[in-house]
């Protein structure tokens, strides 16, 4: 009944009510007039025509205008280009329960003013660890000074395999960009990581290098691993639970993907700074839908920047198939890579890679690397920008001298030997193929 007389009450309304009518129609008119008038400009004019397609173009692909995209003038400057300055490195550094100590040891062996380091202690750690790791960073004078080191303050629940891992890592990611303007490559480590030579090393190697290469170790997903790997969905329950727990499989399988290809590889990677801007910012969509695909897929941190680049034409050529890690896998390979001693010691120097896991919380090689590999003799792996005395067990590196200088020694000579290999051309017609 009362609906009834609203409605009525509103169409009254509408019909005597006539004072709308002229205005209205006076207003459809000229819009009318306005819209034909565009229409006919735009189809009149090519230069209308050209401008309007000319915008649509740049505002779906922002390749010429920010230069983010870079493919094309890649293969003719990637052995040449030498920036002004010297290269700058942002390191994360993750850890779990236990990891404090090695993380710090980690992080004073890879340390340097130049670059950035940001830590995360994941929630499996207790409060106390993870206040010892801050206080440990928030005390040393170094770190005080140069302010390059952070630990996060988030911790987040990270599951090994699960996509957490992956979102711990954009995070990261993302924390470096917004807190330092200037840096060139992105490096994960974890605190059974080791370097195998000094960052003067791998900053003067690196200084020769274009920006543009990011080291992905990558195979694309075929046959029947890629039945095995891509078929199963999983549920990573550290994304809405607050206790670990391990992967849940479902029952449900999921059909291949035919809008992209699947790669896979080695989830331990060093990443161009215009390749993690691509992956942060969104503004192309496909690392987004890569991601949420990856939500429920087994190992996403082993293909989720493989499966980006390599579906991504302006980025594919910028990856080179290696993780620059020395990384010893039992044969067969089980789950997790071997530990390394001293008996890999010379199998690792011999790899040239600057880096090397897993280590054991202080085995003796890492004693053996620190002394034969980095000379270091106190709290950091000394460089170049280490001026002060040394004598009488003095820190160097209490005194910091310019850090653009670097003093190269026999591992930069390996790292470039694979370098070398590694951006040849043979090398290099294997990108994100099978
Ligand atoms: C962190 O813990 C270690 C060993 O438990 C201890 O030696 C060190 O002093 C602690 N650091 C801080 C800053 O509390
Ligand atoms: C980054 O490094 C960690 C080591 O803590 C590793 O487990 C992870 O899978 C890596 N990769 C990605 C893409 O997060
Ligand atoms: C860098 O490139 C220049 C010129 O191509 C070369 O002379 C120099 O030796 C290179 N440095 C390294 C570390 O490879
Ligand atoms: C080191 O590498 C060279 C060639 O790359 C090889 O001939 C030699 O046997 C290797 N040594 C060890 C200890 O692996
Ligand atoms: C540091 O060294 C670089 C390279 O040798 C040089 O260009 C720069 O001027 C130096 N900076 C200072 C403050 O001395």
């Amino acid at each position: 009944m009362g609906m009834k007389k609203n409605t009525n009450s509103y169409s009254g309304r509408g019909f005597s009510d006539r004072k709308w009518v002229l205005p209205f129609f006076a207003s459809v008119l000229i819009s009318i007039t306005l819209s034909m008038a565009a229409v006919f400009w735009l189809y009149s004019s090519s230069y209308g025509a050209d401008q309007l397609q000319f915008d649509i173009i740049s505002f779906a692909r922002p390749e010429d205008s920010t230069g983010y995209f870079v493919e094309s003038d890649l293969k003719s400057s990637f052995d040449t280009v030498r920036e002004k300055e010297a290269p700058r490195l942002a390191y994360l550094i993750s850890g779990t329960k236990g990891d404090s100590q090695r993380m710090m040891r980690t992080l004073q062996a890879v340390y340097h003013p130049r670059n950035q380091y940001i830590l995360h202690m994941d929630l499996e750690a207790p409060p106390r660890e993870r206040l010892n790791l801050s206080m440990s960073v928030k005390k040393d004078p170094t770190f005080r000074e140069v302010e390059n080191v952070r630990v996060m303050e988030q911790s987040n629940l990270v599951t090994y395999k699960g996509p957490t891992m992956i979102a711990c890592t954009l995070q990261a990611i993302a924390l470096l960009l917004k807190e330092s303007l200037n840096w060139d490559w992105f490096i994960n480590l974890s605190a059974s990581d080791y370097p195998l030579m000094t960052q003067d090393d791998l900053l003067h190697v690196f200084s020769n290098l274009s920006r543009n290469l990011n080291f992905i170790e990558h195979t694309q997903l075929r046959g029947w691993k890629l039945n095995q790997r891509a078929k199963p969905i999983v549920i990573d329950p550290a994304l809405y639970l607050s206790k670990k727990s391990d992967i849940a499989i479902t029952t449900q399988r999921r059909s291949l993907p035919t809008s992209f290809k699947l790669f896979t590889g080695s989830a331990w990677v060093v990443l161009s700074r215009s390749f993690v801007e691509y992956c942060i910012w969104g503004w192309d969509n496909l690392p987004r839908t890569i991601l949420m695909y990856y939500t429920n897929f087994i190992s996403s941190p082993e293909g989720y920047f493989h499966t980006v680049i390599c579906n991504t034409e302006e980025f594919r050529h910028t990856a080179i198939g290696h993780d620059l890690h020395y990384i010893a896998w039992d044969n067969p390979p089980k789950q997790h890579p071997r530990a390394l001693t001293i008996k890999d010691f010379d199998r690792m120097v011999n790899s040239s890679a600057p880096f090397a896991r897993k280590f054991a919380k202080d085995d003796p090689v890492l004693d053996k690397i620190d002394k034969e590999l980095l000379g270091q003799t106190n709290r950091f792996a000394p460089g170049a920008w280490c001026v002060g005395s040394s004598d009488s067990g003095a820190d160097p590196c209490s005194v910091r001298g310019n850090d653009s200088v670097f003093r190269p020694g026999p591992g930069a000579k390996r790292l470039q030997v694979l370098m070398d290999e590694l951006l040849a051309e043979e090398f290099r017609s294997k990108q994100c193929s099978a």
